[in-house]
């Protein structure tokens, strides 16, 4: 076993880290101190906070805000509306790392459930750019076909069930140009565990069974799933303990320490490991790390989950309790330390976009 292991450049391309009028629930300051201590060096934020990233004022606005706060490397999503923005598309593309559609409910305002729009969307993004997509069960078919009509590129967010694996380890054979997600609390969590954790293990796709949860661990040792991605969703204690409990559960912190524990039990190699939490997220968006830019973790001292640790603004996490191997010593971006096990080394700021002048394309 080996006790320090160096990753080259730790990549999430599926967090929502707030601000803006979400900023009581989460700041870019306070994910993005998450994010390093959850050893990233880059995620990717995601539009469905209000006032939702649709249009060019939206973009500056939330461009603005994280450009001051952000302590890691970053990138930003432009989300499709359902009036239709495609115009703005043109304008907006050499700002941001992708487009975002909705085509199932979920947090945000941003679903699009008519075929016929979706089109629209994918016909008007570049050619040579990422689509990502929140599609559930049959819906994976829906975007599917628009994938073999247009042969964009879509990285399929947050895939949880046997069903939908089967649809792209099938569209994968048939050489489709399709990417897939995973998040760590489908791969750690069933829905057996929400009679335990309540509105705490409530999210969108919601927890599935353990036949589902098998699958998904077969696909990632078969390479049907290319990423683990948190899927990061902070709300506060008081949201989820209301009468209508927003989804979304925060992973920043724990995606790591628990793929690391699944190395620690033989359930996943290191090599793997790398693969899904930097290489192939890095290579999907084209983006290898800077000269300088790794993480450190301690694989053979293992400690508890514990909302005192935890530096993500809404203070919980579903996997609070867990005895996880994978302590995250330091992370180093561009060759200076921004992160020493406990603290943020860096400035709000200290971030760059890494889609910052991509071309208007
Ligand atoms: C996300 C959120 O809260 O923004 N919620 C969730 O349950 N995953 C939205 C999403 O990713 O669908
Ligand atoms: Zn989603
Ligand atoms: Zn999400």
């Amino acid at each position: 076993m080996i006790r320090e292991l160096q990753l080259p450049g730790m990549f999430d391309p599926h967090v929502h880290l707030r601000g803006l009028d979400w900023s009581h629930k989460a700041t870019f300051a306070s994910e993005t101190a998450a994010a390093l201590a959850g050893g990233y060096w880059a995620v990717l934020d995601m539009p469905n906070t209000p006032p939702p990233t649709i249009d060019d004022p939206a973009l500056d606005t939330k461009l603005a805000a994280i450009t001051a706060e952000a302590v890691c490397d970053w990138g930003v999503y432009f989300g499709a509306s359902q009036a239709d923005n495609t115009a703005e598309y043109a304008a907006v593309t050499g700002r941001v790392c992708g487009l975002k559609i909705y085509n199932n409910a979920t947090t945000g305002t941003l679903l699009i459930d008519d075929q016929t729009q979706r089109a629209r969307h994918y016909a008007a993004w570049p050619p040579d750019r990422v689509i990502a997509v929140h599609a559930e069960g049959s819906t994976v078919l829906d975007i599917l076909a628009l994938v073999r009509q247009s042969g964009r590129r879509t990285h399929f967010c947050h895939i949880s069930t046997a069903e939908e694996i089967g649809y792209l380890r099938a569209a994968k054979q048939e050489g489709l140009p399709v990417t897939v997600g995973v998040t760590p609390h489908h791969l750690f969590l069933t829905a057996e565990d929400v009679r335990s954790l309540g509105a705490l293990g409530r999210m969108k796709p919601e927890l599935k069974t353990a036949a589902d949860q098998a699958v998904l661990w077969q696909a990632i040792d078969s390479g049907v799933v290319d990423v683990v991605e948190s899927d990061h969703a902070p709300h506060t204690l008081a949201e989820k303990a209301s009468e209508n409990p927003p989804s979304g559960v925060p992973g920043l912190e724990t995606t790591l320490p628990l793929l690391c524990t699944a190395v620690h039990e033989g359930r996943l190699t290191v090599d793997r490991l790398v693969e899904l939490v930097a290489l192939r997220p890095q290579a999907i968006f084209g983006k290898p790390p800077p000269p300088g830019t790794y993480t450190l973790v301690d694989l053979e001292t293992s400690y508890l989950i514990a909302r005192e640790n935890l530096h993500t603004l809404c203070g919980w996490s579903p996997f609070e309790g867990q005895r996880v191997f994978g302590k995250v010593r330091e992370v180093w971006i561009r060759g200076q330390r921004v992160f020493d096990g406990e603290r943020v080394l860096v400035s709000p700021g200290f971030g760059h976009n890494l889609f910052a002048g991509m071309g208007t394309g």
